[in-house]
């Protein structure tokens, strides 16, 4: 099993959703963060100084999948987030050692 761990822009929130139903992957869960990346969100330059560290608003969507459904959750991700502009986010995949649903108890099914 794998947890997928995206950061994207809010506003891709609505097709992101939708092209991971269309991979049939249904179970996420959405937050609303702040971050930065590399470009450490954005610098203000005041009087010639870069100054201040800025965090922007964006997403995370956490995805718990079986191993077979890593490329289909990452490929729906990127095409549906990418706009080619910095900003766009990154995507993080883990090794998920166990998985339990709490109403039945049964493991490792997701
Ligand atoms: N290394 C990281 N660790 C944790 N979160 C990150 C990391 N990189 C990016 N993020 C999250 O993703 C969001 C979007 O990052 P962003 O797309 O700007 O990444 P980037 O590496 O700067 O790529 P780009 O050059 O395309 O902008 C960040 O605001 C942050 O929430
Ligand atoms: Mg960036």
């Amino acid at each position: 099993m794998k947890l997928i761990t995206a950061y994207i822009r809010p506003e891709k929130l609505n097709d992101v959703k939708q092209a991971l139903y269309a991979k049939e992957i249904y179970s996420m869960s959405v937050t609303n963060i702040l971050g930065s990346g590399r470009q450490k969100g954005f610098t203000e330059t005041y009087r010639g100084v870069q100054m201040e560290v800025n965090l922007l608003k964006k997403v995370r969507i956490e995805i718990g999948v079986n191993d077979d459904f890593e490329g289909a959750a990452i490929e729906a991700i990127q095409t549906s987030c990418a706009t080619g502009s910095e900003g766009d986010g990154v995507i993080f995949v883990s090794e998920l050692s166990k998985s339990l649903r709490i109403r039945t108890g049964e493991e490792g099914i997701l």
